[in-house]
């Protein structure tokens, strides 16, 4: 074990509550590309362009032909050993897990009280929120019958239950995020660039309430001069080693 993955592991032995953020590395491992990595793009489409009310608006079944092939791929995969390293630890450790992913990958792995900051990919609603069909549903159905496909109360399009640039995140799921950041003394930053806000916001929050942090990604983030520890690593290769000494010790 290196010296930086012996320190990790110590910091989680001595943790009394941890809670860790996510990002779409954690998922790389299970064939998912990431947003902002070289397979992130779609016909040569930067989700940025897609993933916001305007491009919904603008032309809403390629927004759908993009979460259509999404979905395909997700459903395809599996959880990978850093997801049900970190589902284990929410159900034996009480450990927190925030995530910004929408694959649903973390569910599927068991995670306990996930805090889904940017919602479900697998959800869906009223475009034009009607009274029936404003609150979120699930349809995974893949791929989908009709694209867009139509609210089944007023024949509208309905949208991914998913929060895109320029909306604001659901305020209570922000505020449980919030206060599990605040309230741990260990936080562990996953797989993820730490650009979008407000989620990248949790991490200085955590360390400004007094948290060690500790950064898991083969590359340097904007986190990397927050955290204590680092780790130039794969998610799954650097959680299966830290739970290994975990179980071992
Ligand atoms: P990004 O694509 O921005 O970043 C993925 C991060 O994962 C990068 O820092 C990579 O270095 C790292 N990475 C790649 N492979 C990895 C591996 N095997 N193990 C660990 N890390 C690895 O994805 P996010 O940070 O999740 O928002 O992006 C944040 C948000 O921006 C997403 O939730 C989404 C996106 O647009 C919305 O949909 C609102």
């Amino acid at each position: 074990m290196t010296a930086s993955l012996e320190a990790a592991a110590a910091a989680l032995r001595r943790s009394r509550a941890t809670t860790i953020l996510t990002g779409a590395g954690v998922s790389a491992a299970s064939g998912i590309p990431t947003f902002r990595g070289e397979d992130g793009l779609w016909r040569k489409v930067r989700a940025e362009t897609l993933a916001t009310p305007e491009a919904f608006e603008n032309d809403p079944k390629l927004v759908w032909e993009w979460y259509d092939w999404r979905r395909g791929m997700i459903r395809d995969a599996a959880p990978n050993p850093a997801h049900h390293v970190l589902a284990r630890w929410t159900r034996d450790h009480g450990a927190t897990l925030i995530t910004q992913n929408v694959d649903g990958l973390h569910e599927r792995a068991g995670a306990k009280d996930l805090i889904r900051l940017h919602g479900s990919i697998w959800h869906v609603r009223c475009w034009r929120r009607c009274a029936a069909g404003a609150d979120d549903w699930v349809n995974d159905t893949v791929p989908l019958e009709t694209l867009p496909p139509r609210c089944p109360h007023c024949g509208a399009m309905v949208r991914p239950g998913v929060v895109w640039f320029g909306e604001p995140l659901d305020a209570a799921i922000l505020d449980r995020a919030m206060t599990a950041a605040s309230s741990c003394d260990l936080f562990l930053t996953v797989g993820t660039s730490a650009v979008v806000y407000p989620a990248a916001g949790l991490i200085p929050h955590a360390k400004r309430a007094g948290a060690t942090v500790i950064e898991i990604n083969p590359d340097a983030t904007g986190a990397s001069s927050t955290a204590d520890i680092t780790l130039r690593m794969k998610a799954d290769e650097a959680l299966e080693a830290i739970d290994r000494s975990l179980v071992n010790r």
